[in-house]
């Protein structure tokens, strides 16, 4: 996949020490103001690692890393949803530190039509850290040579050393909104069927048309032979500013595209970061693939 922040970041490196000569040159401070928005990871409560970010964020004194909390280039998890995925996930729609997750469709909200699916794909990934019941440095392939543990280290993870204030000294998220925990029957649901019980069609032969018009119709497209399916935000084709769902490749395949946490959410983003030039769409606060500006989160799929 590409990651067009990484050739932008560079070209903002090139940029600012354009800036920082301008500066020199004339001392005035409206120069300054003109400096691009950060762009990547590294300036988002995702780094959790030792070099520069945000200050007071939840991070580690043992590595400056900030990929390898979630990604390892080798011997990633196998099984896995996520992308070479670098900690331990939980089995069975459970968990990875234990318990059980209770579901939005316990609720029983009578408006509810499509199906809700156990805990899994991609959403595992976010929970292995918001749910609160594993440390965050569960690593698999901790960084340097060698140092690979099959389960990460287990609940507790790698004992590195953590400083912030919503996490504790074993690397657990124990307060604050980002702790989701293991009730998600109060977030917006999650392995849920779009379009209010899912597509017209199944499989390869699947429309795109909706099942329910409270939504909007679905794009899909095969690529590398995998049928795979978004909610458009703009642009041509697909882009990291659309909204993508989810297929299982389990026994909840029948289900078909899904909404999951990363639907709404790129875990790489910085506030204010541009998307792909041909949308012009700017990431949103707290991780938002496009700004929810005026609510365009919530309306790209419901049409409300
Ligand atoms: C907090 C966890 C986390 C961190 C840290 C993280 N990622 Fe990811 N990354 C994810 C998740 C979850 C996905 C899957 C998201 C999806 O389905 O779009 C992903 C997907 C990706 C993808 C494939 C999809 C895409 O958006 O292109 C690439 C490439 C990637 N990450 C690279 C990186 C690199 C490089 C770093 C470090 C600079 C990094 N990631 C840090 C969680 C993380
Ligand atoms: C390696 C652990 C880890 C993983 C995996 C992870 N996160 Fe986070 N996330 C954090 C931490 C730590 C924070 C900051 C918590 C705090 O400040 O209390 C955070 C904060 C956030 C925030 C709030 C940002 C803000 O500025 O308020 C969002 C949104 C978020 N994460 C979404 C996600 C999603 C979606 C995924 C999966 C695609 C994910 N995270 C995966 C550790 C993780
Ligand atoms: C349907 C879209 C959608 C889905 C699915 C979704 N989120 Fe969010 N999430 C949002 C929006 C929008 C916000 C911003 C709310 C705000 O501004 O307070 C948000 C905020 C957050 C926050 C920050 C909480 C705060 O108010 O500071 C965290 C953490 C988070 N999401 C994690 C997750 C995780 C983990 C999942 C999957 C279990 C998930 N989200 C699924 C849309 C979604
Ligand atoms: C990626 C698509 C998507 C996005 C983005 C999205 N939703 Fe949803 N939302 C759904 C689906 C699918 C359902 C399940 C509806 C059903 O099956 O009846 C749902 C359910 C809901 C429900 C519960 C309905 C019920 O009957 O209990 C509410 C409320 C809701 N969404 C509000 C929001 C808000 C507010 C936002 C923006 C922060 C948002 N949604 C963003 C797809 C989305």
């Amino acid at each position: 996949m590409k990651m067009p922040w990484l050739s932008s970041r560079t070209r903002w490196g090139a940029a600012s020490a354009g800036l920082l000569a301008a500066l020199l040159f004339t001392g005035s401070a409206h120069v300054a103001a003109q400096t691009p928005p950060p762009v990547g990871i590294a300036t988002t409560k995702h780094n959790l690692g030792s070099g520069a970010g945000p200050a007071g964020r939840n991070q580690v004194s043992d590595t400056a890393e900030i990929c390898v909390f979630c990604h390892t280039p080798h011997g990633a998890s196998t099984d896995a949803p996520a992308p070479l995925w670098n900690k331990r996930l939980g089995t069975a729609g459970a968990p990875a530190g234990g318990g059980s997750y209770t579901t939005y469709d316990t609720l029983q909200t009578p408006s509810l039509d499509g199906t809700v699916a156990p805990v899994g794909s991609i959403s595992m990934a976010c929970l292995s850290c918001h749910d609160g019941t594993q440390a965050m440095d569960n690593i698999i392939n901790a960084p340097g040579s060698g140092g690979v543990l099959a389960d990460g280290g287990g609940v507790d993870g790698r004992s590195y050393t953590w400083s912030g204030s919503t996490v504790n000294a074993a690397g657990r998220l124990t307060s604050g909104p980002a702790l989701l925990g293991t009730d998600l029957s109060n977030d917006h649901p999650i392995g849920i069927q779009y379009c209010g019980g899912g597509l017209s069609g199944a499989g390869a032969t699947v429309s795109g048309a909706c099942k329910d018009g409270d939504f909007r119709t679905v794009q899909t497209a095969l690529i590398n032979s995998n049928q795979v399916f978004w909610v458009d935000t703009g642009g041509a084709g697909k882009q990291r500013t659309d909204l993508p769902l989810y297929v299982r490749t389990d026994a909840n395949s029948s289900l078909g595209p899904l909404v999951e946490c990363a639907s709404c959410h790129d875990p790489h983003v910085s506030t204010g970061q541009a998307g792909p030039t041909t949308t012009g769409q700017v990431a949103g606060e707290t991780f938002l693939r496009i700004s929810n500006a005026s609510s365009a989160v919530c309306t790209a799929c419901h049409v409300k």
